[in-house]
């Protein structure tokens, strides 16, 4: 298996203060294979959602290094960047992140016209995303008009509607009631296991973690364990 990600000794140091600098991510190391379902675990202000803004080539890290896809991101450049990150990755977050004023087809081609995919095509493409994430009739609808577990699975589409190795997805569940919760997460092992997309989910929680298939636990911007589960 090809390992799409490849974090190497990941340093992420924040300035807080004149001369406080708090390290918020202390030597990470892991890889991730082409094809993984695997969350990162870690109670709050452990480092995870920074750790997954470096993944997503949104954050850089102070230092160490990162190869996505085999390629080295602390060498490229700003427009590399984009292109790879746009390219590479679908992202999913805990408040949707959704466009109030379009409706749902404008929200799920967005990162086609990126793209330069042409308006029919995106269409097409958005029709039907929004179809395999079951929301099939509901095209013309605005964000406003949805429940919650709606409202993600039209982040989710958006997230796969570009054709993404890798779903990094950030306490998507976190403004969800549990039963909703568990709906998402089937769709994510769905969409790990037939269309064979990376998917990495941030959780705090144990029982959401326990749905995918590794867990990488972060205490105090530390590894404290790796874990296959099976
Ligand atoms: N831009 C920033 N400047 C300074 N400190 C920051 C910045 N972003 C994050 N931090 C600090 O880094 C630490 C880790 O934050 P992070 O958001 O990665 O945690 P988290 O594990 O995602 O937490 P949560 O579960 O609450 O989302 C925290 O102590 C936070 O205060
Ligand atoms: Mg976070």
């Amino acid at each position: 298996m090809a390992k799409v990600i490849e974090l190497k000794n990941i340093n992420k140091d924040y300035m807080t203060g004149e001369d406080i600098t708090e390290k918020v991510l202390k030597n990470i190391s892991f890889s991730v294979e082409s094809g993984e379902f695997l969350s990162i675990m870690g109670p709050s202000g452990s480092g995870k959602s920074t750790c997954m803004n470096i993944i997503g080539c949104l954050d850089s890290a102070t230092s160490g290094s990162y190869y996505l896809s085999g390629k080295d991101v602390f060498k490229m450049t700003s427009n590399e960047l984009a292109y790879i990150r746009n390219k590479t990755i679908g992202f999913v977050f805990q408040g949707f992140n959704l466009l109030a004023k379009r409706n749902l087809i404008d929200n799920v081609s967005m990162p086609l016209v990126y793209r330069g995919v042409k308006k029919k095509e995106r269409q097409e493409i958005a029709t039907e995303f929004l179809s395999k994430v079951n929301l099939k009739g509901y095209e013309k609808y605005l964000p406003t008009q949805l429940s919650g577990g709606m409202k993600q699975r039209v982040a989710i589409a958006r997230a796969i509607a570009s054709s993404p190795e890798i779903i990094l997805a950030d306490e998507p569940t976190g403004n969800l009631d549990s039963k909703t919760s568990f709906e998402i997460l089937k769709l994510f092992q769905e969409l790990n296991s037939t269309m064979g997309i990376t998917v990495i989910m941030i959780t705090h929680e144990a029982e959401i973690a326990e749905t995918t298939n590794r867990t990488v636990y972060i205490k105090d911007g530390k590894i404290e364990y790796d874990k296959k589960l099976s």
